[in-house]
């Protein structure tokens, strides 16, 4: 019965706009509730844009706001203290190239996997806060704008300049944000002498405990590094986090790859994410989780809230080149994937709990 309704409104929204109110519709037809939370935050439904070359520009966040998604996260901007110093200044470089590579098995290239010299925002301190101070009139209880940020990391002999994390944090906290992620980025592994065990660990605790003891309304969110020590140092640096007094984790950053000097996404790094927080919440079953990697339909999405993400984060899909047709044939590529990851009848997350409920009886 509920299917037979589900395809009708899928057939519905195939032919007409998407009103971004969709997941009330869900609701009043289908008795699902879409509902996620980022922290404490609720959202209208699980999938919000990851940060990156989608959420730098207003036009972004407006069509993505448009097409329905909850929320998104900002592009990481690379922090400053009060007088221009910036430490990470190497991570605000021009991307030289981008690319779309398809897996092996991707015979349909239905799943973009994205390449490139991978970096933080290019734009100073002072220039981004214009642009977060902008986008932050699109925030509202339907939209959720989520900061990302990367300041100082130090060497493994050497001190926290607090004063970055703090200055920049402290400017776009005054103009209104109030979750933080925490851009540890995948190309930090190139960088052999940061990464040393302890002191990835020492990142980790002391730089949420910076923030926290600072502002105190804020949310920390520290995205997970894929680093190849194995799964129990995965889940020591989450353990040390928590002693950081971070308020959730994002599982996690791409897999940096040497042989192809970039960071790599898709399958692997879906299949090691949900493991990951899997094993996350056997050992931490209150954590906030938020899952991003590899996610091309909406089964994927109820994979990672079935692992116990409580919401998704998506770019290569919609950044990505596409060669498989998208069933929707209007609006622009923000609508399309949405109504893949929602609408699709085979693979789509109503689709998908469905099934899944059925099954369960
Ligand atoms: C081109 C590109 C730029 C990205 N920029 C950022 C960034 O600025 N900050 C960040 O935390 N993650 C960044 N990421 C990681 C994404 O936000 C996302 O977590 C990751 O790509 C996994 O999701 P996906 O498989 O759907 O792409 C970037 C990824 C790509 C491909």
């Amino acid at each position: 019965m509920n299917n037979k309704k589900f395809e009708q409104l899928s057939k519905y929204y195939l032919e007409n706009q998407f009103d971004n109110n969709f997941p009330t519709v869900i609701k009043d037809t289908l008795g699902i509730d879409l509902t996620a939370k980022y922290g404490k935050f609720v959202l209208k439904n699980p999938v919000l844009v990851a940060p990156g070359q989608l959420t730098r520009e207003r036009s972004q966040i407006e069509r993505i706001k448009k097409a329905g998604y909850s929320g998104c996260v900002l592009k990481s901007v690379v922090g400053e203290d009060k007088n221009g110093n910036c430490s990470m200044i190497n991570y605000r470089k021009k991307m030289t190239y981008l690319k779309t590579v398809y897996e092996e098995f991707d015979k349909e290239g239905a799943f973009p996997v994205i390449t490139w010299n991978g970096a933080g925002d290019t734009r100073n301190l002072e220039q981004y806060l214009k642009f977060a101070e902008d986008v932050f009139s699109l925030y509202n209880e339907n939209f959720l704008i989520v900061c990302s940020i990367l300041c100082h990391l130090p060497e493994p002999d050497e001190e926290i300049k607090k004063e970055e994390w703090i200055y920049t944090v402290g400017k776009l906290y005054q103009i209104g944000y109030r979750i933080f992620e925490i851009d540890f980025c995948p190309g930090l592994k190139k960088e052999t002498t940061l990464i040393e065990k302890n002191n990835i660990l020492r990142w980790y605790k002391e730089i949420p405990l910076i923030i926290k003891s600072f502002f105190h309304e804020i949310l920390v969110f520290p995205k997970i590094m894929n680093l190849d020590y194995g799964i129990d140092f995965q889940v020591k640096i989450v353990e040390e986090t928590i002693k950081g007094k971070a308020d959730g984790v994002v599982i996690g950053n791409r897999i940096f790859k040497e042989a192809i000097n970039s960071a790599w996404g898709g399958k692997e790094l879906r299949e090691r994410n949900l493991t990951l927080i899997k094993e996350i919440k056997k050992n931490f079953p209150n954590l906030s989780i938020s899952g991003t990697g590899g996610i091309y339909t909406g089964k994927h999405i109820l994979d990672y809230l079935e692992s116990g993400a409580e919401n998704v984060q998506i770019l290569s899909y919609i950044l990505g080149k596409v060669k498989k047709e998208f069933l929707k044939k209007t609006g622009d590529k923000f609508d399309k994937v949405l109504y893949e990851l929602f609408f699709n009848l085979e693979n789509g997350l109503i689709i998908t709990m469905l099934k899944r409920s059925s099954l369960k009886g």
